[in-house]
């Protein structure tokens, strides 16, 4: 008698649990509850409830920390819809620097109609800027910022087809990308681009760059242009950031991939193409159409020339920006720099694809003040995260023997390939690290992942739902952080638990409701940039669905949060504007002024005029925030 024919007087439902049944705990519980509230991660605190995640339950119990013992000193901003920035009572805010900007008396000033041509895009604020850094010199402030991509929508608005139809087109797409190197000052308060700065600069995606590190003038890198694999042409699609202890901006090289094409549409590309994404179509942007280097058929190492780190020293105007080929090569989100224990320079960087990994390098020299720091980025170690579900983890070293590669040089241009053949786990898109000022650990985005559960990633991995990446499908993203062991940056192995899941307490009762130090008050989707201010407070940015409906309803606009690493607590401190995303920090050197990164206010058509208002073009923006009683921010 067959197993069906027992049962065939039971519904599906009971059929299945005869022949399986569930578990009294999911994995799902078990791995959450270990996740957020393992005792004793934070020493003397306890970041989350005490009790274990309950499904549906804990998730609508508002944050553990009370009002009284709050270190966010601040109201909470309710979500909203606006087309404006919203900031608690007592804080005000102004535009910067926004795109189209001149940074020179002889450019022009931002054309409504056509929104610039390619001569004055490249005089210009660039276009989506992203991580940011301030720099100083005696009482001068500069302001480096990532100028990521541009909406074909809003750039090219006024052409019928909305796409680039000629060189010039291409040419203004070109310079709206980069790096705008500004000074900036304040007057009666207010904090502006200074125009003529001899420190004004701006870096694009023709800019000359020296290629270092161990793939420098390796085969995978050679082109026509340049058969030395030792020099290349410009950076693009820069996302988030860095800063290293010696005065340098670190850009990270993200979607690189978007702007190659292929003339062949027989070409196939190369099974580490296809990993990269790099295919036969780009996204939009037709730089192959008046520069050739995009063509893949006919320069197929091109795009082996970016997906890197580059060092630039924005107090030098003339400098040589270098690509950190040793940092490894993936979609770099951005670059938390910090100290190990001896004075090597670790740097913790996500690769920012569904499925794909997390990653730290470990310079081979040391850091010494005042000492000769240039080229630390030069030559190290690069190691991959490796989670256990039992809150254990640890980094990998990608070689030659962990890899079965053939040499360094190949792991630093096909790092992904090199992460895959050790085993490493596959996150929920990690985007930006940052690292606590006040204690040696590290916190990671990771913000969102429709495929974790339903389909492996770009090199086959297995996605099933792991440790720090617990739910399918996951559609509000989480926050993992790490504390090395021995509190050494540079240790090989961490213990990690999860700071928050993000989710909607009102239209879900299960895990996508989200961790309990998320309500109905704070909640949001898709963490995205993320820093600590000196007090050690962790600001949140969030890049997610703003459609303020469904699974996504109340979450409003995009917006800015921030977290208390002792308590749990979260609170929203900013909205931002329709269809933006929030993302890029820096903090003046008094501390009164926080800028924030306004990036694609009115992307897909949603209608935004942020910031000039009225019929305007919708700009994106750096912003200052600063509090009306002048005292100090985070
Ligand atoms: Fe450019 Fe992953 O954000
Ligand atoms: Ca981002
Ligand atoms: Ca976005
Ligand atoms: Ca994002």
């Amino acid at each position: 008698m067959s197993d069906q024919s027992k049962t065939t007087d039971l519904s599906f439902d009971a059929f299945d649990e005869e022949r399986t049944p569930p578990p009294a705990e999911t994995d799902f519980n078990r791995i959450v509850d270990r996740a957020m509230s393992r005792r004793g991660f934070l020493g003397s605190t306890i970041a989350f409830g005490t009790t274990a995640f309950v499904l549906g339950s804990t998730a609508l119990t508002p944050a553990r920390a009370s009002a009284a013992a709050s270190r966010l000193g601040f109201e909470a901003v309710p979500a909203n819809a606006l087309d404006t920035i919203t900031v608690p009572d007592g804080y005000s805010w102004h535009v910067v620097a926004k795109w189209g900007q001149p940074l020179w008396s002889h450019s022009q000033e931002f054309d409504q109609t056509t929104r610039g041509t390619g001569e004055s895009q490249e005089l210009a604020f660039g276009d989506n800027n992203d991580g940011m850094a301030l720099f100083h010199d005696g009482g001068r402030n500069i302001l480096t910022v990532n100028n990521e991509y541009t909406n074909r929508d809003i750039i090219y608005g006024d052409r019928e087809t909305k796409l680039p139809e000629n060189a010039d087109d291409v040419r203004k797409g070109k310079a709206a990308h980069g790096i705008s190197v500004v000074e900036i000052a304040q007057t009666d308060g207010k904090w502006g681009i200074v125009k003529d700065s001899t420190f004004n600069r701006r870096i694009t995606a023709d800019t000359p760059m020296e290629i270092t590190g161990p793939a420098r003038g390796h085969d995978l890198l050679k082109t026509a242009a340049d058969p030395t694999g030792t020099t290349s042409l410009g950076t693009w699609n820069n996302c988030g950031n860095g800063r290293t202890p010696w005065g340098t901006y670190l850009t990270c090289e993200e979607n690189f991939n978007g702007y190659f094409s292929s003339s062949d549409e027989n070409y196939q590309p190369s099974d580490a193409l296809n990993r990269y994404g790099v295919g036969l179509k780009d996204w939009g942007y037709a730089w192959a159409m008046a520069d050739e280097r995009f063509d893949i058929s006919k320069h197929p190492n091109e795009p082996n020339r970016a997906g890197y780190i580059v060092e630039i020293d924005p107090m030098d105007p003339t400098s040589t920006p270098k690509k950190r080929t040793a940092l490894g090569r993936f979609k770099h989100e951005n670059a938390e720099v910090v100290l190990a224990a001896d004075g090597r320079v670790v740097v913790y960087m996500g690769d920012d694809e569904r499925g794909e990994f997390l990653y730290k390098f470990i310079s081979n020299g040391k850091y010494t003040k005042d000492g000769d720091n240039a080229d630390l980025l030069e030559d190290g170690s690069l190691h991959v995260a490796k989670f256990s579900d039992d809150g254990k983890g640890e980094w990998v070293e990608l070689t030659p023997s962990s890899t079965g590669m053939s040499s360094q040089a190949e792991i630093c241009v096909h790092t992904r390939m090199a992460a895959s053949a050790v085993g490493a786990t596959t996150m929920d898109r990690p985007e930006w690290v940052a690292a606590n000022p006040r204690l040696i650990e590290a916190y990671c985005a990771l913000t969102n992942n429709k495929n974790r559960g339903v389909k492996p990633n770009a090199g086959g991995d297995d996605t099933s739902a792991n440790g720090p990446n617990p739910r399918d499908k996951n559609l509000y993203g989480q926050i993992v952080r790490w504390r090395p062991d021995g509190a050494d940056h540079g240790a090989n192995t961490f213990s990690w638990d999860l700071f928050v899941l993000a989710g909607n307490p009102t239209v879900h009762n299960d895990a996508h409701a989200g961790s309990s130090n998320v309500n109905a008050d704070n909640m949001f989707n898709s963490p995205d940039g993320l820093g600590f201010d000196t007090a050690g407070l962790l600001w949140i940015q969030t890049d997610g669905n703003y459609k303020n409906e469904g699974d996504f309803a109340g979450h409003g606009n995009n917006q800015m949060l921030v977290g208390d690493p002792e308590s749990g607590e979260i609170k929203r401190f900013m909205v931002g504007p329709v269809g933006c995303e929030v993302t890029g920090f820096a903090w003046s050197v008094d501390r009164k002024t926080v800028f924030v990164g306004i990036q694609h206010p009115g992307e897909k058509n949603t209608g935004s005029h942020w910031p000039d208002g009225g019929n305007s073009v919708p700009r994106s923006a750096v912003i200052a925030i600063q509090r009306d009683d002048n005292r100090f921010i985070g």
